[in-house]
Order: C-alpha cells, then sequence, then structure tokens
C-alpha cells in the first residue's frame, strides 16, 4: 500500500477550493477534490492529473456526505487531511432575511463541518497523525452588516477549531482554522466595481489577495514543520485586521 497521504478538499471546483487542491498535488499529496455536480468532479480530475481526483459532493446532506467518504475508501483510503473549504453566502439585513437564508448558510457552513469531519477522526487518531484545517473569513472577527447568518457560522466554525483541537491534540491530529480576508473568486465576483475599489482602499498592502496566497497557508498548516499549532486561527488578509 502507498504511504502517500491523502488530502481531502471540499469544495474543489473554484475558487480557494481549487487553489488548495493544486498546492496540496505539488506538495505531494493524493488529493480527492469535491463539487457540487458531475461536471465539477470531472473538471477537477482533468486539472490535477494523475495525483487528484474529483467527487461529487453536497455537504448539505449525511447521505452525500457517507457516500463520499465510502467512493473514497473503495479508490484510495480514508483522508490524513481535511480541508473544510466549502462554504456559501446568502446575504440580507437581518429585518429582511427569510429563515430559509439564515438556515442554508447554518446548514451548509456549520452542519456541513459537523458532517465531514467527524468520520475522519477515527483513521487520524489510530495512525496519530492528521490535519484539519478549516476555511473561517475574516467577518468572524469583524462583523459585517448584511452578513449575520454568514458571520455566525464562520464565528462557529472558529469555536469548533479549537473545541476539537483541545480533544485530540494529544493524539498528534491538529485542528485550524485559516481566516482568510478579500480574495479574488466568484463569491467576492458579485461585488459592484464600486464595493471592491472601497475594500481595497481599507486593506493596507492595498491589493486583493489570491486564491494562492490562501492554498499557500494551507500547506504550511498541514506540513510536519507545523506539528506545534493547533487551536489556532491564521489570519491571511493583507493587514486587514490584525489580531
Ligand atoms: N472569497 C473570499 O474573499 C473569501 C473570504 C473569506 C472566506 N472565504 C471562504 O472560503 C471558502 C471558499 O470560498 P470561495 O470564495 O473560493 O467560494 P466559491 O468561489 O463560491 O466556491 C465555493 C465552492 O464551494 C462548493 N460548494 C458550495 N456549496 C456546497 C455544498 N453544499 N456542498 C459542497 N460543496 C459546496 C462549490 O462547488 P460548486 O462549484 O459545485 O458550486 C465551490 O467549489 C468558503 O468557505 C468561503 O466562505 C472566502
Amino acid at each position: 500500500m502507498s504511504d502517500q497521504r491523502v488530502a481531502v478538499v471540499s469544495g474543489a471546483s473554484r475558487g480557494i477550493g481549487a487553489a488548495v487542491a493544486k498546492q496540496l498535488v505539488n506538495s505531494g499529496f493524493l488529493v480527492a477534490g469535491t463539487a457540487t455536480s458531475e461536471a465539477g468532479a470531472a473538471s477537477i480530475s482533468e486539472s490535477l492529473g494523475a495525483n487528484g481526483s474529483g467527487y461529487v459532493l453536497d455537504v448539505g446532506s449525511s447521505e452525500s456526505v457517507l457516500a463520499f467518504y465510502q467512493k473514497l475508501t473503495s479508490d484510495s483510503a480514508m483522508p490524513d487531511v481535511l480541508i473544510n473549504n466549502a462554504g456559501v453566502t446568502a446575504d440580507n439585513l437581518l429585518m429582511r432575511m427569510k429563515e430559509e437564508q439564515w438556515e442554508r448558510v447554518i446548514d451548509t457552513n456549520v452542519n456541513g463541518l459537523f458532517r465531514m469531519t467527524k468520520p475522519v477522526l477515527k483513521k487520524m487518531l489510530k495512525t496519530r497523525w492528521g490535519r484539519i484545517v478549516n476555511i473561517s473569513s475574516v467577518v468572524a472577527r469583524l462583523g459585517n452588516p448584511g452578513q449575520s447568518n454568514y458571520v455566525a457560522s464562520k464565528s462557529a466554525i472558529e469555536g469548533f477549531t479549537r473545541s476539537l483541537a483541545n480533544e485530540i491534540a494529544s493524539r498528534g491530529v491538529t485542528v485550524n482554522a485559516i481566516a482568510p480576508g478579500f480574495i479574488d473568486t466568484d463569491m467576492t465576483g458579485e461585488l459592484t466595481e464600486d464595493q471592491t475599489q472601497q475594500m481595497k482602499d481599507r486593506i493596507p498592502v492595498g491589493y486583493i489577495g489570491s486564491t494562492d496566497d490562501i492554498a499557500a497557508a494551507v500547506v504550511f498548516l498541514v506540513s510536519d514543520g507545523a506539528r506545534y499549532i493547533t487551536g489556532e486561527t491564521l489570519h491571511v488578509n493583507g493587514g486587514l485586521y490584525m489580531s
């Protein structure tokens, strides 16, 4: 059996997840990247080459998560590294927010984290090595009008990270969060030019981050060299927020 480490990246079809999956392949991992559609999964397989494959996964469905891990186990193995990256927004001022918008964001971003993480623990604890990285957001610290659902979900992710890190630290498994600032992806592409310029003006380095800026931080946190970092939230935001 190969001793190549297996990494799962949820939401690897676009944006931050796609860059993370590529950099993990380049760092020697066998990567399973996920998309919500067959077409997305096929394009992940194509872009990652021999050391990566695309899978269909909806983190909002327990059945889908179970089917994904079953397929992964028969194709290769359960992961040594899990990157919980899949996330959605459904913005609205709270006065106008529909319960459906609240529930969709909490279910995908928070319940999805539970569904994806619990099944990977057994192998990591048994092998006494594992890395879990959860993608939060700078808005968990800053707050953001119109995003109370999303900000609540990202704050929950950071609390989950600290609790789980405490539970399993003694078994060689680290659990950390990365809080990206303003990164150029489809998610931020929905903003107007004016909104984008206003955001740029607030970032001390003077430019919007790239998906590779976040992927580089992920590669560091999953490395052997990062074994003494756990329960932490790493801010990657060009100085927009300094903790
Ligand atoms: N962009 C930013 O500035 C920024 C800043 C802070 C934090 N973040 C966080 O970084 C992560 C990635 O953001 P992004 O900007 O790269 O997003 P994106 O470009 O909108 O991509 C989202 C990814 O998540 C997948 N996804 C959506 N719903 C899913 C579900 N129910 N189950 C499984 N996968 C699902 C999408 O798959 P499909 O392609 O199949 O739809 C896609 O691969 C998110 O957690 C986001 O909150 C982003």
